[in-house]
């Protein structure tokens, strides 16, 4: 089999345009947020006279499709969407993930639940045996923090407010993100469940119940396509 060197911005570009073949022509499609989605986003301007628009998980993204002059909806108006594309920090053998490294978890987990199908869009140093290499992102509301960094700590987890230039990091939804690091996933249906019902949680940023259907992975050999 033959293999080439790309780079992983290459990587990110093959991936986002192979995501073409899974957008619905007619149909609004659900849309992540990441420098992988935003190279998918690129590629979604060749379509857009073909879809009446997107639903978007950040506001980097909605950013980013209006500016390529692609409409963007607000998820109360659509009831279900055929496709959401998306990229991971991490994806199992499962097609399960973690996710919020860009701090979106919350609107991503929202517009992944109104979709028939989640494609995780990523380059293959993000598919591991077992989630937790990457920290944790988990979405709290402020005055829960310090609490649930000590849940997480007796479950092993070493867990920090994120900060941006020296503050915490205030998401599009005005709370903060904690970063757990340490922690090694092996039932993410059982944890996400569990951590969901911590007081303070808004988002825990295992995706299992929203688990990726399609991962089109972007390898040396070219795009793989995984299905779960
Ligand atoms: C943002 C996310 C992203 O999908 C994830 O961080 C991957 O980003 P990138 O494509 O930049 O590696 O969950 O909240």
């Amino acid at each position: 089999m033959s293999t080439t060197t790309y780079t992983q911005d290459e990587l990110k570009a093959l991936v986002g345009q192979a995501a073409l073949h899974y957008v619905v022509p007619g149909e609004i499609v659900g849309v992540g947020t990441g420098s992988t989605v935003n190279k998918f986003i690129d590629a979604l301007a060749s379509m857009r006279e073909q879809i009446p628009g997107a639903v978007s998980s950040s506001e980097a993204s909605t950013a980013r499709l209006k500016a390529l002059g692609i409409p963007v909806l607000d998820a109360n108006e659509v009831s279900s969407l055929s496709v959401y594309i998306d990229g991971a920090d991490e994806i199992d053998g499962n097609g399960y993930m973690i996710k919020g490294g860009g701090a979106a978890l919350t609107r991503e987990k929202i517009v992944a639940s109104l979709s028939k199908r989640f494609v995780c869009i990523a380059d293959e140093s993000k598919k591991v045996p077992v989630l937790g290499g990457f920290p944790l992102p988990v979405e709290v509301i402020p005055m829960a923090a310090a609490r649930i960094i000590r849940q997480f700590a007796a479950l092993g987890g070493e867990g920090a407010v994120r900060l941006k230039d020296g503050q915490p990091l205030v998401t599009d939804n005005g709370q903060v993100i904690v970063d757990v690091r340490g922690l090694k996933i092996t039932d993410p249906l059982a944890f996400e469940s569990e951590v969901n019902q911590w007081p303070g949680v808004v988002t825990v940023g295992v995706f299992a119940h929203q688990k990726a259907a399609v991962c089109l992975l972007g390898t040396p050999r070219g795009v793989e396509t995984l299905s779960y």
